[in-house]
Formats: C-alpha cells, structure tokens, sequence
C-alpha cells in the first residue's frame, strides 16, 4: 500500500470506503500540538538511548518545530494517506527533513502515542480551560451569595412552599455540587497524568528508554506501571465523561430550579436578555433558552459516557481500533461543558432578583414548624408539638385567616402552652435566624460557608 506507514506487507490497495471509515484525521487533528511534544520528548529520550547521532536529533527537533508551525500558522498540507496525526505528522517529518524522521519511531507504537497524546491534551484542557472556567462559575456564586445575603425566599421540598431561606443559602447549596466537582476534577487529573509512552504496542521498550525521564519532560506525575494495560486504558477518559456528566446534572438541576424562579408565575428572579431568546408567535415571552440547552446537555454528556464504555466493553486485551472511538466523545464533552460553563458563569451573574416578590411568596404557613419549635421550647415534646401545630394551621384554614389572625383565646384553645408572645412567631427573619448551627440558614451560618468555601477554593 503506497504511502501507509504499514504498508510493507500488503499489495491491495484499500478500499475507499474503508480508508474513510478508519481514518481518525477529521477529529483527532485537535491533538496536533500534543502528538509533536511527545515526538519531541521520544527523539531525546531514543537519542539519550543511542539510538539517534546528535545530528539527527536536532533535526527531528527543528523538523517538528516546523511542522507545529505549519499547524499553528494554517499552511499544514493534509495529504490522503494522512490516516491519522500521528501518520500526518511523521509523513511531514520525514518530507522535511529525510531519513532521519524516519527513526523517529524506533520502538514506538501508535498505541503508546495515541495514548500518551490524549492524555496530555486532556490534561492541558482541564488545566486552561475546564479548570478555570469551574472556579470562575463557582467565584461568581459566592460573590452573588456575599452580596445578597439578606435577600429570603421560599424554600421547596417537592417544589412544595417549605421553610423560608436566605436566597444565598439556596445558591450556596448549588455551588457546593460545583466545588466537589471541582475536587473530583483534580483528582482524576491525577490520574490522566501518567505516562504511557515507551510502552511500544504492548510488550515495552526494547531499547532501555528511560520512561522516568520521558514523562519528566512532558510534565506527567508518573510513569504507567504495566505496557498491556497502558495500551488498553481509556478509563481516565471514561472517567472525565463520568465527571462531564454529573457536572451537567448538577447544572441542569440548577438550572431547572432558575426556570422555574423566572417564570411569570413565581417571579422571583428574571434572566438578562443576554441569556433569553423571544417566541416568534408570542411577543410577551421571555424564554430561558440558555437555561434549557444547560438542562439539555446533561443527556448527551452521560450518552457520552455510557458511548464508550459501551465501545471499550468486552474489547480483549490491549489495543484495539475499538478505542478510536473515545475522542469524538470526549471532545463532544470537553467543548459542550466549556459552553454550558460559559452561559451558567454568564446567566448567573446578570440575573436579577425582584425582592419584594421574594417577599411576597413568603406564607405563613411555611412557619408552621416554628409553631412547633415554640411548643418544644415550652417543654412539649416534638411529636405533641408537630401535632398541636397541625391543630393551629387547620383552625386558621377553618377561620380562613393567616395564624398570625388568630386570637390568644384561639391559641390558648389548642394548647394552653401558648403565651402572648407567640406573637414573635410572624417574622420570617426571626424564623431563619434560629438556623444558625453550622451549615444553617441563619445570616452568620451561611456568611461562614461562604468564608469556607473561599478558603478551599484558594486552597484547591
Ligand atoms: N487513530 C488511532 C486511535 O485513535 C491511533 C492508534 C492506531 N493504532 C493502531 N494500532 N492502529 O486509536
């Protein structure tokens, strides 16, 4: 086959169809940068091993140094046996520079390459781009949570009115989800920053290479311990697709709790026009259209996930074209999570929250278990209080006025523990304030996980 890298022991050519279907160039191009540092980094390791002159590792060296620029400044020149970067790259090489771009590969496989090539680009990605964009979402919750810490609202369970919080308390609740991302994110990186290379198709280098010295050099934390099983693993991209999708369902959860908020009918926050689009039939409407594409993504961030793992599974061992399929996926992942986290960091930080709404969707019911608070602290057990409580909202739905309309007598009707400063019980101020254990919506509770979340983000 002319023109292939393995085409010495074939004489038919390969069938079109074929070569378009195998070929990965369309996509796995993104990874251009990262296929010529680890070439880079193998010519001084194979030359460090004696098995380039000086000479011919400092043309590799220039030769590379050519091709990135060819890359970076668009004059890159595909040509159709360029199957994939790996291909496309050592092709120019050796156009370049001659014989010896041909040794370049001596005792490399593209199975260690590709390995060692997606690694460093998902490593470089997290680091510029995922990475920051988490910390700026979740900087842009804490300093709307600082700044807004007196705002209250309704609290939901079941999306049923609840208890009343601290606006900042709910968006808090959201960004703790986004800073355990955050942990996890690190934490997997650990693990893409083991370096494959050196691992040859499957059974090693032959050539003693010193594989401490190559993954030193690309800045990986260590070397992978087994070739078979570094050819074979794709686990440290299953498991960013793992983190893609949960971060997208802890968006979409955010974001469904914003739609709802901004509609009409609750009103409690209104989305800037930066992140709403209109009806084309309906001129009043304001949709959250950024909102529900966030919401949206989540599907197809696990799809990715379950996509490979569903290609790896039941792949025998070591390498197989199987794996090729993980870079559409992760790539689909990487670029969808960096627009979700743009729009988020955006919708979040212009939204404006109408207060007196806030206030006004207050009821007195959701201060019902307050009633009972003042019932224990007279020394009635929880169980009677909760009941005796249930026995005030009822007479209020009976009388169809607000508790805080109910007379003494009334009080005193259900259980003679109530005094005339039941009265203190109608502010909801009063009623959040109470929350002030650790973790609680009392002002000072959430003002310090606001402190601790700043101190771990700094710390991270
Ligand atoms: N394009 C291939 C991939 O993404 C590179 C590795 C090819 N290796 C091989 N033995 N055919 O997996």
């Amino acid at each position: 086959e002319k023109g292939k890298l393995w085409g010495g022991r074939f004489t038919g050519a390969v069938d079109p169809d074929m070569e378009k279907f195998n070929a990965s160039i369309g996509y796995d191009r993104r990874m251009y940068k990262q296929d010529i540092q680890g070439s880079k980094a193998y010519a001084k390791a194979i030359h460090k091993a004696g098995l380039l002159t000086a000479e011919e590792e400092s043309q590799i060296q220039t030769g590379l140094d050519q091709v990135l620029t060819e890359w970076e400044s668009g004059t890159f020149t595909l040509q159709p046996s360029d199957e994939d970067i790996h291909t496309a790259n050592e092709r120019r090489l050796t156009e370049l520079i001659g014989q010896a771009g041909a040794k370049l590969h001596t005792g490399r496989s593209r199975n260690d390459q590709v390995a060692t090539d997606t690694r460093l680009w998902l490593r470089d990605v997290i680091g510029t781009e995922l990475r920051p964009l988490m910390r700026q979402l979740i900087t842009t919750i804490m300093d709307r949570a600082e700044a807004e810490l007196d705002l209250l609202m309704p609290g939901f369970t079941h999306l049923q009115p609840a208890q009343p919080v601290r606006w900042s308390h709910w968006l808090m609740s959201h960004g703790w989800f986004l800073m355990a991302d955050l942990t996890r994110l690190s934490q997997l990186c650990e693990r893409v920053q083991q370096c494959p290379l050196g691992s040859g198709a499957l059974a090693g280098n032959p050539f003693s290479v010193d594989r401490h010295q190559l993954a030193a050099e690309l800045e990986f934390r260590g070397v992978t311990p087994n070739s078979m099983h570094a050819v074979s693993d794709r686990d440290y991209i299953v498991e960013f697709l793992f983190w893609a999708s949960l971060v997208g369902t802890h968006f979409s959860r955010l974001a469904e709790d914003l739609i709802i908020f901004s509609t009409p009918t609750f009103g409690l926050v209104r989305i800037a026009d930066a992140y709403s689009t209109g009806s084309s039939l309906m001129p009043q409407k304001r949709n959250p259209d950024g909102l529900e594409l966030a919401r949206g993504k989540a599907g197809r961030f696990l799809g990715n996930c379950v996509g490979l793992m569903g290609a790896i599974k039941g792949t025998p061992s070591t390498y197989n074209k199987d794996f090729q399929e993980d870079k559409e996926l992760l790539f689909d992942s990487v670029d969808n999570m960096i627009g979700v986290l743009r729009v988020m960091t955006g919708a979040i930080s212009t939204l404006t929250v109408d207060s007196d709404r806030c206030k006004q969707v207050l009821s007195e019911g959701m201060l019902a278990t307050d009633v009972a608070y003042y019932l224990v602290r007279q020394n009635i057990p929880f169980r009677e209080a909760h009941n005796l409580s249930g026995k005030v909202v009822a007479l209020a739905e009976s009388k169809g006025v607000p508790m805080s309309q109910l007379t003494l007598d009334d009080f005193k009707s259900v259980s003679p523990a109530f005094g005339d400063d039941v009265t203190t019980l109608w502010s909801y101020e009063a009623s959040v304030e109470q929350y002030r254990a650790d973790g609680g919506t009392a002002r000072a509770a959430v003002a310090a996980q606001i402190e601790r979340m700043r101190t771990e983000l700094s710390a991270g």
